[in-house]
């Protein structure tokens, strides 16, 4: 078993490199299955999302060679759909994306129902949906999406019944290689959507309009390998903020799109953390007084679901009652429970959690539930006086490249461990 071990109380200083995004890195890494050719990505995270992608890819015969630690090559020219062991596909929420690249390049997909973070319920009516204006009969049993279009895919006007970034994600992509053009309405309008077009675009793919809410794709027949930069994860430096602001320290956030960053970066202000935005990179000075701030997650370009739980911490350090409420998912405060142990005075009822901030946080052993939940405790751990031991924290590497490397770098201390698992022992006669 693996822990991540902190003795917190230092205020963070110095800069720190935000990684490519994970979520754009996932999907533009499968992806690349739709095209049929040799693709070459850059600033690539190194995650454990992104290395089952790749892992899911080689098994269904695409060929990878990473160039260099951030940049693979994948060429996909002799892949076979319907290849993809359900074992790695069920490890990721990413991999439905597998459907779409199928569906666009064959004409039929076969992929295994897709895992991910426990935050209640998660449908993909929507993604489905959208295969289906698309051409596509679609059945689930067991265990296993069966997409088949009898013709070839086609175009339509799709509306989704609710902003769905996987949705929109996948039907791009299965979209870009069928006959005619695709409209999109109510789409989600994330970074790593636009991300995912501009590859596509670079492909050949006849994308516009991503990052507005109606995107409109008109299908080609052929698309070729290119090379291609992922955005900067606006996630993992939104949670370096946080890491700064609760430490009251002073930390240079590098390799941002400070844009991607706002509504983050105005919370914090109204907290009364000093935010300074340059070019690509922001700058934030924590201080001592934290004001007490309302928030609720919504699709972007709202304040990020993705950044409730680290949010959550400073709303514990900050004087007086916060009140946050969770506008995407309906069970995304599993890690109150966590935060609790470390003194934290929180109450949740439904979608919304109210914060009763102003108490210093006290070290403790914790768990990671989630991927952000799990960082959260990261977060709370350096704030909190004492040693802070997290466990489960393969969650956290599923979306954080080197993120013990990177916080020891600013003054950190904090350690991965391995704890040798429990030995049962048999009493001799
Ligand atoms: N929804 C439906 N039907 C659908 C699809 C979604 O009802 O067919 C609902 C969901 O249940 C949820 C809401 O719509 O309540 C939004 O879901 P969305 O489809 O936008 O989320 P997702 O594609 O499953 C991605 C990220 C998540 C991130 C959300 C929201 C990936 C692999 N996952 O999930 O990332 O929280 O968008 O921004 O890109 C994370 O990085 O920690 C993470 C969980």
């Amino acid at each position: 078993m693996e822990k991540i071990i902190i003795n917190g109380g230092r205020p963070l200083q110095g800069a720190i490199e935000v990684s490519g995004a994970k979520n754009a890195a996932v999907p533009i890494v499968l992806a690349t299955l739709l095209i049929g050719d040799k693709c070459i990505i850059e600033n690539i995270p190194n995650i454990s999302d992104v290395s089952f992608s790749l892992e899911i890819l080689a098994s269904m015969g695409c060929r990878i060679r990473m160039l260099s630690k951030n940049t693979v090559e994948i060429d996909s020219t002799h892949a076979e759909g319907g290849a993809s062991p359900y074992e790695l596909v069920r490890k990721m929420r990413g991999s439905y994306y597998l459907v779409g690249a199928e569906l666009g390049r064959w004409g039929r997909a076969y992929v295994g129902l897709p895992g991910g973070c426990d935050f209640g319920v998660r449908p993909i009516d929507q993604h489905i949906k959208g295969f289906k204006a698309l051409g596509a009969n679609i059945s689930v049993e067991s265990g296993y999406i069966d997409a088949r279009a009898d013709d070839e895919l086609h175009g339509a006007s799709i509306y989704f019944d609710t902003v769905t970034v996987g949705g929109t994600i996948n039907v791009m992509i299965a979209a870009a290689r069928a006959k005619g053009m695709t409209v999109i309405e109510n789409a989600a309008r994330e970074p790593h959507i636009v991300d995912l077009a501009n590859f596509l675009n670079s492909c050949g793919a006849k994308i516009s309009g991503a990052g507005t809410d109606v995107i409109k794709i008109k299908g080609v027949d052929k698309l070729y390998g290119s090379t291609y930069a992922i955005i900067p994860d606006m996630i993992e430096a939104g949670t370096y903020m946080c890491a700064a602001a609760a430490t009251r320290g002073r930390l240079k956030i590098t390799n941002v799109i400070p844009k991607h960053l706002e509504s983050i970066s105005a919370k914090l202000e109204e907290m009364g953390v000093d935010i300074i935005e340059n070019d690509d990179s922001v700058e934030v000075i924590g201080n001592l007084n934290l004001k007490r701030v309302n928030i609720k997650t919504l699709p972007y370009p709202g304040f990020p679901t993705d950044m409730n739980p680290q949010i959550c911490v400073l709303l514990c350090l900050a004087k007086g009652v916060s009140i946050l409420t969770e506008g995407i998912y309906d069970n995304r405060f599993r890690y109150v429970e966590e935060l609790r142990r470390m003194g934290a005075n929180i109450n949740v009822d439904s979608a919304t959690a109210i914060v009763e901030g102003g108490t210093e946080l006290s070290a403790a052993p914790v768990k990671a539930v989630d991927l952000r939940a799990g960082v959260a405790m990261v977060i709370a751990g350096l704030a909190a006086n004492g040693r802070t031991e997290i466990e489960d924290i393969h969650y956290i590497e599923r979306g954080y490249d080197d993120i013990v490397g990177k916080l020891r770098a600013v003054g950190a201390d904090i350690k991965k461990v391995i704890i040798p698992s429990p030995v049962s022992y048999q009493k001799a006669n």
